[in-house]
């Protein structure tokens, strides 16, 4: 076992010996394992730590948070608990464990196991590498599967023919990696996956996980990468029949990016960010389609508005919107109603001139206060009733397309119009 040097901050140094240390006291075995070694290979050391032990990892969570003066949650059911060590971050401690899949896309059935059969049941070479944290063994590698050797030559390979078929949420998972790292997918390995592919594995899988694989896929650095081999792969159908990447979404994805980055710089607020991205795999869906997806993924009531306003607006509204001269009161009456991350989707799907326009209606005309209000037209002695909204329409149309230069102008014309 070769023992390696990493750059990595002294207090985290000071942590995984004081985790080594109270493991081998225990008469346990400590090691720091998965995303976190992968990591440190990388030299994009994580903040979190993910640590496996060989014994019982909830009470070893329970001392090590006694230790260090931290709050700890345990979920015991696979016998994990997350240690939030103050000042530093999360540390989560499973343990060490063997998992067998009654059907494929539930979650295992978990026993205790030791390290070795731990990393064996991990989906890929390069996250089943371990470090020990043994006194005496500080920071030997573990590591089996030549996941190193893949690290170094930029490969996702799989353990065995059968790990896309027990989890197919790693189908996302290798594509997310590959997309991240800019590796590739090692042949064997892709072949397995387009097994589990076709063999339909996905629908297995329940909405709440299928949605957590897309949502951490859209929160990667370049989303559009992942949504293009997730096409490619034949994925996307395997969600939803309708579900993929038409020749209008691969014009928007690249626009994506810059399209949130215009909303955030203006100060225009997108609570559900990820929605932007998934959007795209939606131009070949209708209504009914959008909400078969809403139900099969268990998307919350914000998500569900966004796909449904997105199926019927993205279709339609580039035709709506085209033409020079439309007024500025058009675009607001089609555009004012809808979600910012659905207004955010049509602008990275627009057409260049149309989304010149909608930047100019976003930022400015969009933001207007109606210099008219129901508190004017009360003033003016206008009897309260459905008039007031029909008229607080036609002042607003008449400012924003520039009819009144002025609040006065747009008074007098109330006053003129509708006063007696
Ligand atoms: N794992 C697995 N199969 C899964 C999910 C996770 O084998 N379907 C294992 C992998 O060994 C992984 C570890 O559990 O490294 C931790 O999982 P997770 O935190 O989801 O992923 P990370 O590898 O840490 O990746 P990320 O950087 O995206 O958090």
């Amino acid at each position: 076992m070769k023992t390696y040097h990493f750059k990595i901050p002294p207090k985290t140094t000071a942590l995984l010996k004081k985790i080594g240390k109270l493991a081998d006291e225990r008469g346990e075995a400590a090691y720091a394992v998965g995303g976190f070694v992968r990591d440190l290979f990388l030299r994009h050391p994580g903040v979190d730590i993910d640590i496996t032990v060989e014994g019982d990892g909830v009470t070893f969570a329970e001392k090590l948070a006694r230790l260090t003066g931290s709050e700890v949650e345990a979920f015991t059911r696979f016998g994990t608990s997350i240690v939030i060590v103050p000042g530093f971050g999360k540390v989560d401690v499973a343990t060490a464990r063997t998992e067998s899949y009654q059907s494929p896309g539930a979650l295992p059935a978990v026993k205790k196991s030791g390290i070795m059969q731990d990393l064996y049941r991990r989906d890929f070479t390069i996250n089943s590498m371990a470090l020990s944290l043994s006194p005496g063994y500080f920071l030997k590698l573990l590591d089996p599967f030549e996941g190193l050797e893949d690290l170094k030559k930029g490969r996702i390979r799989a353990l065995h023919a059968k790990s896309f078929m027990d989890d197919p949420t790693r189908i996302f998972r290798a594509v997310r990696f590959e997309q991240r790292f800019q590796e590739r997918i090692e042949e064997k390995t892709q072949r397995w996956l387009l097994e589990a592919v076709r063999g339909n594995y996905i629908q297995r899988v329940s909405g709440e996980r299928l949605r957590n694989e897309l949502r951490l896929i859209f929160q990667e650095p370049h989303p559009e990468r992942a949504v293009w081999r997730l096409d490619e792969l034949g994925v996307l159908p395997h969600i939803h029949s309708s579900l993929g990447v038409s020749a209008s979404a691969k014009m928007a994805l690249p626009h994506i990016a810059g399209a949130i980055g215009f909303f955030k710089k203006n100060r225009m607020v997108l609570e559900e960010e990820k929605m932007v991205w998934f959007q795209a795999l939606l131009l070949k869906m209708d209504e009914k389609g959008a909400a078969a997806l809403s139900k099969r993924l268990m998307l919350s009531r914000a998500e569900q508005k966004i796909v449904s306003q997105s199926s019927k607006a993205a279709p339609a509204l580039p035709r709506q919107l085209a033409g020079k001269d439309i007024p500025a009161s058009r675009m607001y009456r089609l555009l004012c109603s809808l979600r910012p991350e659905v207004q955010c989707f049509l602008m990275a799907a627009a057409a260049p001139d149309l989304r010149k326009k909608l930047a100019v209606y976003f930022v400015k005309l969009q933001k207007i206060k109606p210099w008219i209000r129901g508190g004017d037209l009360q003033t003016l002695g206008i009897p309260p009733g459905f008039r007031y909204s029909f008229i607080l329409l036609e002042a607003l149309n008449g400012q924003l397309d520039g009819k009144f230069k002025t609040r006065q102008q747009a008074l007098d014309w109330v006053k003129n119009s509708f006063a007696s």
